[in-house]
């Protein structure tokens, strides 16, 4: 685990971008829980922290595929595989996000690089 972002800069439903041993994550907080995600569409080439967060519900900037953020799991098109998520540990005012198990993915052939 890795400390990530302070807990205080990510209120309920807000997102925010940072990364934890050079992968990029997003970190959100829901019904008082926080999450935490590869900050990467696996529909194209294109974070996601500048998405909206309805409820548990991510959706892409882009073009609008649907994610858990509880589990990653796509819940809507164009977007039909899920984004990985992370284990996430609250400690001294901080969200630890532990990244050790990500995974390559293939990268997107389209979409603005971010
Ligand atoms: S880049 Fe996210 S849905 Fe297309």
């Amino acid at each position: 685990m890795k400390p990530a972002v302070a807990m205080a800069t990510v209120g309920e439903g807000e997102l925010a971008a940072c990364e934890v041993d050079g992968v990029k994550v997003l970190v959100c907080q829901v019904e008082g829980r926080f999450y935490a995600l590869h900050d990467q569409c696996s529909h194209a080439r294109q974070a996601l922290h500048g998405g909206t967060l309805s409820g548990h519900q991510l959706r892409c900037p882009l073009h609008g595929g649907r994610f858990d953020v509880r589990t990653g799991e796509c819940l809507g098109p164009p977007a039909s595989l899920p984004v990985q998520t992370f284990p996430v540990q609250l400690e001294r005012g901080k969200v630890h996000v532990d990244v050790s198990g990500v995974r390559a993915r293939q990268q997107p052939k389209f979409g603005p690089l971010n």
